[in-house]
């Protein structure tokens, strides 16, 4: 199969990530729950953990959190930072992890938005919305189109406007610098499970004030009060942790610190940019592309002839896997004018070749020619 799905999970993990939760299944119990050994050596991992994302994400290891995906960081972050009924800004691009969290706390929501990639008009949007709001949710990286937003300048006018902000980095964490001491940002919330390698079930989210959380149980400590713990991470962190998952996103993160984000970006991008290349001269084919170094590794496209949902079926029965429709991102389809019948996605990780991407273009090209 030619995976080029990795915006919903990058499915192709590393060695590392399978051996080191095959072990976590042999030898870690659960962290805060007992002295012993295997209690220990889960206690251990968790630290080892927080350390590298913090590390990675410039924030103390205490405030990484462990959530089951970026959709549950999301809903922690909003719940703590939106009043209900607040008025809150966010980008055109958002997911609905962002947007339906929002809806639930009936936030009146000021949407920025702009034409894909003109970062100059977007900021100029933020700018106009952001005083007076009670908090903003910015994506990092649209899902959908690759965008890579000004996320530290919109952090910037945040500051200067004194609105928390949250951060959506599910599509940039791994490839792309999230600083949290650089960004200001209240929370940055992201999967485990895409650009940092980890299992699917595993997320992170990164702190920097008040948190409430989203279940209350067990943590291991002050166990005889009837409330939650006032610290990090134990605040947010109710229940059994994921201990196969936290060791398979520790080892995550050391295949990300190995490559560097910045050589699996550079060539996540090459090879978008040789997919965008052989699709746009294939006739009747709409590529949203050119994007230059704004456009991270995903690639939508649309075609006047056949449904997204059918290229996406077609590709698949040639062994070609990606996403068709709507990618859960309503409004970044609204914000370009694709709302009806979405896109067909092809998104890139380190395990893609240039080859695939050849063999994923000759296929395209009989699809159209065949439609
Ligand atoms: N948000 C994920 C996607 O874009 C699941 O496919």
């Amino acid at each position: 199969m030619i995976y080029l799905d990795s915006a919903a999970t990058s499915f192709r993990k590393p060695e590392s990530v399978r051996r080191a939760m095959d072990g976590a299944l042999a030898r870690l119990s659960s962290p805060g729950r007992g002295g012993y050994p295997a209690a220990m050596r889960a206690a251990d991992m968790c630290w080892l953990c927080r350390e590298s994302a913090g590390g990675m994400f410039g924030c103390e290891p205490m405030s990484v959190v462990f959530t089951s995906n970026a959709t549950h960081g999301l809903n922690i972050a909003i719940n703590s930072v939106v009043p209900r009924g607040g008025r809150v800004v966010v980008s055109g691009y958002e997911h609905n992890a962002v947007t339906r969290p929002l809806a639930a706390r009936s936030a009146i929501i000021s949407v920025a938005s702009a034409p894909l990639f003109d970062n100059a008009a977007i900021l100029e949007r933020f700018r106009r919305l952001l005083p007076g709001a009670d908090a903003c949710v910015c994506t990092h990286v649209s899902n959908v189109f690759g965008w890579i937003l000004p996320i530290y300048e919109i952090a910037g006018m945040c500051a200067d406007y004194g609105v928390p902000l949250v951060v959506d980095a599910s599509q940039s964490a791994g490839t792309l610098p999230v600083d949290m001491r650089s960004l200001g940002a209240r929370f940055a919330a992201m999967p485990g499970h895409k650009g940092l390698h980890g299992p699917q079930g595993t997320g992170l989210l990164l702190c920097s004030g008040e948190a409430e959380p989203l279940i209350c149980g067990g943590t291991g400590s002050m166990s005889a009060s009837p409330n939650m713990p006032d610290f990090l991470p134990d605040r947010l962190e109710a229940g059994t942790h994921n201990m196969p998952g936290i060791a398979g996103l520790k080892a995550g993160l050391d295949f990300v610190k190995r490559l560097t984000p910045e050589r699996i970006l550079r060539h996540e991008q090459r090879l978008r940019a040789r997919l965008e290349r052989e699709l746009n001269a294939m006739p009747g084919l709409e590529v949203f592309g050119g994007g230059g170094a704004a456009q991270a590794g995903v690639l939508s496209v649309r075609s006047s002839a056949l449904d997204s949902e059918v290229i996406a079926e077609r590709l698949g029965r040639r062994g070609v896997a990606v996403r068709a429709g709507l990618h859960c991102a309503p409004l970044a389809h609204e914000s370009e004018g694709t709302l009806r019948g979405g896109t067909v996605r092809f998104s890139f990780s380190p395990f893609n070749s240039e080859a695939e991407i050849m063999r994923t273009s000759q296929i395209m090209r009989d699809i159209l020619i065949k439609s």
